[in-house]
C-alpha cells in the first residue's frame, strides 16, 4: 500500500487577512466545508490503496493537525513535528526516512494540503499510471497548462515509457521560471505545470538527496534519530534546524536522471491568492464570488468575503473585498499576489 505524506507547512500569506500565522490557509474552513488538508486526507482514505497517513507540520500547528484529524475520524500514521520551518526537502527527507525505518520498499505520495481538485477520479487513474509503470522512478504529476504562472514549477515530458500508457520520461524540469521563459513553455505542447503532488519510492528518494544535498540528509537524519516520541506525535530534534532550506524541487526534481512524468488533465488549482481563490469559486452572473453578507450593486468580477459585518459595493469592478472582525482587504484583483507585501509590512510593524 502506498504511504501518503501530507505537507502542511506553509503560510499562506496572499489571503490575508483570512490566513494568518497562528492559522494557514490549509487549516481555514470556507463555508462550513472541510478544510483544505482535511480534503486531502480524505483524497487518500482508501484503506484498500492507501496506507494511515504520515503528516508533516510545523510544531505550531500541533493541535490543529489532531484536532482536524480527528474531525474527519482519520488516524495517521504519525506526525512529524518540525522545529523550524526548512522548506519542503527537509521535511520529505524527514519523512522518507521515517517510512524507510519500518518498510524500505515503501512508495511515499507527496500531497501538498493547499490544493483544490475537483475531479479526483482524474487523480486516481493517474496514480495508477504512476503505480503500474513508475517501478523505482520518482514520478511526478503534470496538469496541462492554461497560463504563464510563474508561480509553478514546469516540466518537459521527453519519451513515453514502455512500462505504462501515459508515463513519460522527464527532459527537464524547471521550478518557478521567469514570465517569458514561461509563456515560451506555454505555446509548447510537451510542457506541464508540477502539481506538486509525486509518487517516490522511499529509498530512491533518499539515494537522490544523498547525492545532491549530504548536508540535508545528515541533518534531517540526525533531528529523526534525537525525535521525542509522544503518541501519535514525532518531535524532530532542534539539529533539523540546520537543515538547509530548500524545497524538493529545487533539490532534487530539477537535477535527479531519475524521474518521469505523468500528464493529466485534472481540474486543479494551488489556491495560493484571492485571484486563484475566485477562479475557482462559484459566480453570479455579473461573474462575483460572494461569500457572506454582502450587496453589489452595478458590480463585476469582484471577490468578496464576509466573515462578519455587512459589505457593501457600487459600480465596481476586479476587486478582492475581504473583512474579518479585525481587518479589512481592499485591492485590485490583479494584485493578488501582493498581499504577501502586506503582510510583510504588517509584520515590520509589530
Ligand atoms: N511540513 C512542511 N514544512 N510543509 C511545507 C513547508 C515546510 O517547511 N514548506 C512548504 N510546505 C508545504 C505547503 O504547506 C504546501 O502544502 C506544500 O508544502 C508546497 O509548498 P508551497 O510553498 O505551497 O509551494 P509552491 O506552491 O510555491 O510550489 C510548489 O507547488 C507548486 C504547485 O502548487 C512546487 O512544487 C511547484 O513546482 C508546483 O508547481
Ligand atoms: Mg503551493
Amino acid at each position: 500500500r502506498i504511504v501518503p505524506v501530507i505537507l502542511c507547512g506553509g503560510g499562506g500569506k496572499r489571503l490575508w487577512p483570512i490566513s494568518r500565522g497562528a492559522l494557514p490557509k490549509q487549516f481555514l474552513k470556507f463555508d462550513n466545508e472541510p478544510s483544505l488538508f482535511q480534503q486531502t486526507v480524505l483524497r487518500v482514505s482508501d484503506a484498500g490503496q492507501f496506507s494511515s497517513p504520515v503528516i508533516v507540520a510545523n510544531e505550531d500547528f500541533r493541535f490543529i493537525v489532531s484536532e482536524q484529524l480527528e474531525e474527519i475520524r482519520v488516524s495517521p500514521r504519525s506526525i512529524l513535528l518540525e522545529p523550524a520551518n526548512r522548506n519542503t526537502g527537509p521535511a520529505l527527507a524527514a519523512a522518507g526516512m521515517h517510512i524507510a525505518d519500518e518498510t524500505p520498499n515503501a512508495k511515499m505520495l507527496v500531497l501538498p494540503s493547499d490544493h483544490v481538485m475537483v475531479q479526483t477520479d482524474a487523480f486516481a487513474t493517474a496514480i495508477g499510471t504512476a503505480l503500474a509503470g513508475g517501478g523505482d522512478k520518482l514520478v511526478a504529476f503534470g496538469i496541462k497548462p492554461t497560463a504563464p504562472d510563474t508561480g509553478y514549477g514546469y516540466i518537459q515530458a521527453g519519451a513515453p515509457l514502455p512500462t505504462a500508457d501515459g508515463l513519460l520520461a522527464i527532459s527537464s524540469f524547471v521550478e518557478k521560471p521567469d514570465l517569458a521563459t514561461a509563456q515560451k513553455f506555454l505555446a509548447r505542447p510537451e510542457y506541464s505545470w508540477n502539481s506538486g503532488i509525486y509518487l517516490f519510492p522511499v529509498q530512491r528518494l533518499i539515494e537522490e538527496l544523498e547525492r545532491f544535498e549530504p548536508e540535508l540528509v545528515a541533518k534531517t537524519g540526525a533531528a529523526l534519530r534525537g525525535a521525542q516520541n509522544d503518541g501519535d506525535f514525532l518531535h524532530l530534534a532542534k539539529i533539523f534546524g540546520e537543515a538547509p532550506t530548500i524545497s524538493i524541487d529545487h533539490a532534487v526534481m530539477e537535477r535527479t536522471q531519475r524521474a518521469a512524468v505523468v500528464p493529466t488533465n485534472m481540474s486543479w488549482a494551488d489556491v495560493g491568492s484571492w485571484e486563484a481563490l475566485w477562479n475557482v469559486s462559484p459566480k453570479d452572473e455579473n461573474g462575483n464570488a460572494v461569500s457572506g453578507d454582502a450587496i453589489l450593486l452595478d458590480c463585476r468580477n469582484n471577490y468578496v468575503r464576509s466573515t462578519g459585518p455587512m459589505v457593501a459595493l457600487l459600480n465596481l469592478s476586479d476587486l478582492v473585498v475581504v473583512v474579518t472582525d479585525d481587518a479589512v482587504l481592499v485591492a485590485p484583483r490583479a494584485d493578488s499576489q501582493r498581499v504577501k507585501d502586506v503582510v510583510d509590512k504588517l509584520s515590520e510593524l509589530n
